[in-house]
């Protein structure tokens, strides 16, 4: 037990005092370094659409995202493309597709056919936020937008957070569910 003129207590009561100031501490450079971050990210972290070109260096870029196994497990076609047949298959298309830029750098692209779309992140750089902020950006622009997506895939909660609802249309694909899901900006004011 310690004693003074004006405090008397003991030292287990000392212990957590100390403890308490510590751990406020480090919960304290904690959030300083959440904040910091975060004030980082919404400052410098820049995400950017550039339509995609029909050039080697975009459709190459595209192939080693929609090439790769963990990508095609969850898109409807899952077959791998050369070079030649993507050149020839992008330039078909009516609406073109986006590279997604964060902090410029190639990260993804953005797939658009009238109002369906999607976006596949690099490998690399998945987890880190980039699609949800890809998403929030596009609806922001735009009434209505579709999509479809595997059931069992975890994107489709990213969808739904983002304001997507599932409709009763689906397919059944390599015997998984593919449903569809519809944005309407009325019913997320
Ligand atoms: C689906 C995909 C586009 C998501 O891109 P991403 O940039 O990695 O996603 P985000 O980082 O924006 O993730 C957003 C949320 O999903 C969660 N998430 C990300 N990766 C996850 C994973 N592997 N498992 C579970 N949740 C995950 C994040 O924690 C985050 O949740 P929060 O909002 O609660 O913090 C990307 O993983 C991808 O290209 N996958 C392969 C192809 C594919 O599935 N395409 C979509 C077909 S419909």
């Amino acid at each position: 037990m310690l004693r003074s003129k004006f405090f008397s207590w003991n030292e287990k009561e000392i212990i957590v005092t100390v403890q308490k100031i510590k751990s406020d501490k480090i919960y304290f450079y904690i959030n300083f370094l959440k904040e910091f971050w975060m004030y980082q990210d919404n400052k410098n972290n820049e995400i950017k659409f550039e339509i995609m070109n029909n050039s080697n260096e975009d459709l190459s870029f595209l192939l080693e995202v929609r090439n790769h196994p963990t990508t095609r497990e969850q898109l409807e076609n899952n077959q791998v493309f050369s070079l030649e047949q993507c050149k020839e298959w992008y330039f078909s298309l009516k609406t073109p597709w986006y590279i997604i830029y964060y902090n410029n750098i190639k990260v993804g692209y953005f797939r658009r056919n009238l109002d369906e779309i999607g976006c596949d992140i690099h490998p690399k750089y998945r987890n880190l936020g980039i699609a949800k902020k890809v998403y929030l950006k596009y609806l922001k622009n735009v009434n209505f937008a579709s999509l479809w997506v595997f059931d069992d895939n975890f994107a489709k909660k990213i969808y739904e957070k983002v304001g997507f609802k599932e409709v009763e249309e689906f397919k059944i694909i390599r015997d998984r569910k593919y449903v569809k899901m519809i944005y309407n900006s009325e019913n997320n004011e």
